[in-house]
């Protein structure tokens, strides 16, 4: 039986704990009450905003005893912006923080004692992502904040690599004068000719007089998709990874931090210790960056993707650099994975957050690769995914990659052989 908290109600509390999402963890009168942006082993006073049946929500409005731990936030926006929440610690607690969320992931959901190795760093902790996605309500721009749908209007994301911020900022100039039925804008950072994405989604057809002024005001702009349509240029930017150069239209996937990006691919093909000899089959391939980087190592790589944009990236991405010995099938990795005729040595498999759909990891097991690397964005599917895996295959080692630095998000690297 849970115990009871009173809505607005401020409780004086010590926190035990920090959850899979860095919230702090205390409990009030038996009920589980999770605190944002609160650390382990420091006592806070609280305003509880939210009741589930379980748990309760609470806000910090004074914070009693501070951990030693804790850092003032670079960023003013932090107490009510949503779009990071790890900045009130510093980058090496963090990377512990990872690191444990991951081993506890493993065995709370995977049932599975494996130690994760040493989280690989980002080289850069702020003004790493090539790709923002920006909420807009007539005149502001911004994020929501955690867990509400209140707009926090900003003018510079500390997460967003310069160029972007510096699109931000013409945006925004125009929207505070113009009125506008504009409701996301994401922008994107093509870091191989330093050119900018523009892709906007408005409630009116016509809300198209923004055009005009952001190609003459941003001077790196390459091309601007307005309500799923290219209006200028020709539909994608261009990124390099692993010596490789990969054309990445808008609705294409692209891992957002791009030099952890390389370090994450350098991991994962090391790990594997692949042979010229193997076929790969490389599951939710997106623009085929996995493909086209694993292809000089071995014989032949099979390419799996739902986005027919991003398969159709990945094959000019194959060809611009040369590379002749990978297919790409557009498709439900669950539909197309069986029509494999291949005898598969490795399976890549980097599937979304929701992690490996149970009849697809039936299937890879069907193939029996001798080698399985599993990249993932979310520890708990992954976990629940390896559980799947462990009576065919040994997880040999588990590498995290800090894409998502300032925030509680990690990648991670599973290497797995055939017993
Ligand atoms: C995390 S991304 C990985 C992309 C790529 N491997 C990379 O490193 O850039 C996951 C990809 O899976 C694709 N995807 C999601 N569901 C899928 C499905 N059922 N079948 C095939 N692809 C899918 C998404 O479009 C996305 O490109």
């Amino acid at each position: 039986m849970v115990g009871t908290v009173k809505i607005d109600e401020i409780y004086e509390v010590n926190i035990t704990a920090l959850e899979n999402d860095a919230k702090g963890v205390c409990k009030i009168n038996k009920m589980v009450v999770f605190v944002p942006k609160a650390l382990k082993d420091e006592i806070v006073k609280i305003r509880i905003t939210e009741i589930k049946k379980n748990f309760a929500i609470g806000k910090i409005v004074e914070i009693i005893k501070p951990s030693q731990k804790r850092l003032q936030s670079k960023c003013p926006y932090y107490g009510e912006c949503g779009g990071c929440n790890l900045r009130h610690q510093s980058t090496d607690e963090n990377l512990k923080f990872k690191k444990e969320k991951i081993t506890t992931a493993l065995k709370r959901i995977g049932k599975i004692d494996k130690e994760p190795e040493d989280v690989i760093p980002s080289l850069k902790d702020d003004n790493y992502r090539n790709k923002v996605s920006f909420k807009l309500e007539n005149n502001r721009i911004g994020f929501y904040g955690l867990g509400t749908y209140q707009l926090t209007d900003i003018d510079n994301c500390l997460l967003a690599e310069k160029s972007i911020n510096d699109a931000l900022r013409v945006i925004r100039k125009y929207i505070l004068d113009n009125e506008n039925k504009i409701k996301t804008i994401t922008i994107k950072h093509g870091n191989a000719l330093d050119e900018i994405l523009i892709d906007i989604y408005s409630l009116d057809d016509n809300d198209v007089k923004i055009l005009n002024y952001i190609t003459t005001n941003i001077s790196n702009l390459k091309t601007v998709i307005f309500n799923d349509k290219i209006v200028y240029g020709n539909g994608y930017i261009s990124q390099i990874s692993n010596g490789l150069m990969f054309n990445c239209s808008s609705k294409s996937f692209f891992q957002v931090n791009s030099s952890a990006c390389e370090k994450l691919y350098d991991a994962a093909i090391k790990v594997c210790n692949l042979s010229k000899e193997d076929v790969v089959l490389d599951l939710y391939s997106g623009t085929g960056t996995i493909t086209c980087i694993v292809a000089n190592h071995v014989k032949k790589v099979i390419g799996i993707e739902i986005v027919k944009d991003a398969v159709l990236d990945a094959k000019v991405n194959a060809k611009i650099n040369n590379i002749n010995n990978v297919t790409f099938i557009c498709g439900d990795v669950l539909k197309e994975i069986i029509k494999i005729k291949d005898k598969i040595d490795v399976i890549f498999v980097d599937p979304p957050r929701k992690g490996i759909d149970r009849k697809t990891i039936a299937i890879m097991k069907r193939i029996l690769p001798k080698k399985i690397v599993y990249i993932s964005c979310n520890p708990v599917t992954m976990a629940r995914d390896l559980s799947y895996l462990t009576d065919l295959y040994t997880i040999k080692k588990i590498i995290p990659v800090d894409m998502f630095p300032n925030t509680s998000h990690v990648e991670c690297i599973s290497f797995l052989k055939l017993k």
